[in-house]
């Protein structure tokens, strides 16, 4: 078998098997911390925008991004039928048996399409996180979609189909914030966002939650992240020094703010750090679509957030920059 997928959660996870190297290092752990699950973030209804209400909506988009980092959406026009469907295929992909797991990687593993486990620097790490994931390149569609997996055999169609949509609603939910911010209309949907990318998360049920993650630490490096959840929770982000945790809102999608649209904000909007902590019952699967630029793309802040009384606090970087900075910090 295919070496990397032996080491994958779900070729080993029995229910009772926990290897020493998925401990986290205590301070880390979840531990038996309590966390609040109150109050939970923003839920915004999206149907609004389309209305009278739209300058509500843009108002509340910006104050969630700024308190939080984090806000759900609901009404969001994505099909629900869709979004179960999504779900049902990366689960089924991910519950393939590991030799056709292996196989089906070995001819399509290209930089279109990959699967990888724990994080995506597996080499590097003191110690591993408890989930299985996989990336998919998004433009142009059509060429990316001959990359990625033909099994189960829906895959292609239903993802593509999610792509499609949840692209539509990026589109829309930076034009809002756009609006929030006083940027020209138009101003996220070129350079800015040009390179998408959809990641899958598997993380299956582990015996002992209290002593590992399913994904470390992290802030998202990229302008928006959204994240289609099953109903089980995991996620948690940090507010007031504090680990909230998201609850899941059946059919509504979770919004958060990467560090590419906190600095273009100069700093308004604000990025928040965030984990996936396991459960021993049910695994979870997740879907996060990142908007984001290509790597040379040069991120700084808006010419028209800036003023005498509002001066940059960033210089400039490479988008790739981020993508290091985040990438070190999500294995510590
Ligand atoms: C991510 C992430 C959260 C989740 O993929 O960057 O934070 O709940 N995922 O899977
Ligand atoms: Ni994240």
């Amino acid at each position: 078998m295919n070496q990397i997928i032996e080491k994958h959660v779900s070729t080993w996870a029995d229910g009772k098997t926990f290897p020493a190297s998925y401990v986290v290092p205590s301070g880390k752990r979840p531990g038996d911390n309590v966390v609040p699950t109150v109050p939970n973030i923003p839920v915004i209804d999206l149907s609004k925008s389309q209305s009278s209400h739209r300058k509500e909506i843009v108002q509340q988009i910006i104050e969630a991004a700024q308190h939080f980092g984090f806000f759900q959406v609901i009404n969001h026009g994505v099909p629900w039928r869709l979004m179960d469907d999504a779900i049902g295929v990366f689960k089924e992909f991910f519950e393939l048996p590991s030799e056709e797991k292996s196989r089906i990687c070995l001819e399509e593993q290209s930089r279109k399409f990959s699967l990888f486990t724990s994080s995506s620097d597996y080499d590097k790490e003191t110690h591993h996180f408890w989930r299985d994931a996989t990336t998919h390149s998004c433009t142009p569609l059509e060429e990316c979609i001959q990359y990625w997996p033909s099994k189960p055999l829906r895959y292609r169609e239903v993802v593509g189909n999610y792509v499609v949509n949840v692209r539509e609603l990026g589109s829309r939910l930076l034009e809002l914030i756009s609006e929030g911010l006083g940027l020209e209309h138009g101003y996220f949907a070129k350079e800015l966002s040009q390179e998408p990318v959809l990641v899958a998360n598997h993380y299956p049920p582990c015996p002992d939650p209290s002593l590992t993650l399913g994904a470390g630490k992290h802030c998202d490096p990229n302008l928006i992240t959204i994240l289609l959840q099953e109903d089980v929770p995991g996620l948690q982000f940090v507010n007031n020094g504090e680990w909230i945790s998201v609850e899941p809102i059946p059919y509504a999608f979770v919004v958060n703010i990467g560090l590419q649209l906190q600095i273009i904000s100069n700093g308004k909007l604000r990025s928040m750090e965030h984990r996936v902590v396991t459960n021993a019952v049910k695994s979870r699967t997740t879907s996060a679509y990142f908007i984001e630029p290509r790597k040379e793309c040069f991120i700084e802040p808006a010419k028209a957030v800036l003023s005498a009384e509002n001066p940059s606090n960033y210089k400039g970087v490479l988008y790739k920059e981020l993508v290091k900075i985040t990438r070190a910090a999500f294995i510590e």
